[in-house]
């Protein structure tokens, strides 16, 4: 089953609460940090997920797009994160190596995140010790982006190599997401969709989720 991670940034922030309490029937929710190096944008950090954690029993799938995320990954458990996810440009290979033993040893879901550059055999080294990869089908930085089509080919790739090495590897899909997209990610083998303005810019949330879900 296709599960569905609704991007908060996408969201009115002054309201996040009722936002969150909008998107009830979807499986996740995708919370982006943005740190304004690693990424041109800043968005928020570890007190929106605190605040987040108090009000949702869902799950937090928390995409960091910070450099040397290795300094964070303790706060964020912290804060109530189910599932970090940290990109592979973002250190050097001991920094991304440090970053996911620090999730092991935090009880948190360990994540990797593609940049669209990023070549899918970037993942071998890692791909036995995740629970999910992600591949970004956007620039990342920002949400309402036109998704990029040239990115289905590594997500085919990345399903085989999950299914050779890691079946139980989450592959999760993040940027552009919408009822055109979304059958063409499903069929190239992605399992979690990220969407942000597919859901927030709908009229009605829970519609435009069960959409995406192929209902
Ligand atoms: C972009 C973020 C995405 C963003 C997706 O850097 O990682 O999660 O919110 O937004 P949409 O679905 O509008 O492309
Ligand atoms: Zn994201």
């Amino acid at each position: 089953m296709v599960k569905i991670a609704p991007s908060i940034l996408s969201a009115d922030f002054a309201r996040l609460g009722e936002e969150v309490a909008r998107v009830e029937c979807a499986d996740w929710l995708h919370v982006d940090v943005m740190d304004g190096m690693f990424v041109s944008n800043i968005s928020i950090g570890v007190p929106v997920v605190k605040s987040l954690r108090r009000v949702t029993d869902k799950f937090l799938d928390v995409h960091l797009m910070i450099e040397k995320p290795v300094r964070y990954i303790d706060a964020f458990a912290d804060a109530g994160a189910d599932l970090l996810s940290v990109h592979l440009e973002a250190d050097l290979p001991p920094g991304i190596h440090a970053a996911l033993e620090a999730m092991e040893r935090r009880g948190v879901k360990k994540g990797i995140v593609l940049r669209p550059i990023t070549a899918a055999e970037a993942v071998l080294p890692y791909i036995k010790d995740v629970d999910l990869i992600l591949v970004m089908t956007v620039e990342p930085g920002f949400g309402g982006q036109k998704f990029m089509a040239d990115q289905l080919p590594k997500l085919a790739a990345i399903r085989a190599y999950i299914e050779k090495y890691n079946p139980a590897c989450r592959l999760e899909v993040d940027g552009g997401v919408d009822p055109v997209t979304a059958p063409q990610v499903i069929a190239a083998g992605a399992d979690v969709l990220v969407a942000g303005s597919a859901v927030y810019g709908a009229a009605d949330p829970a519609a435009a989720i069960r959409t995406l879900r192929g209902e």
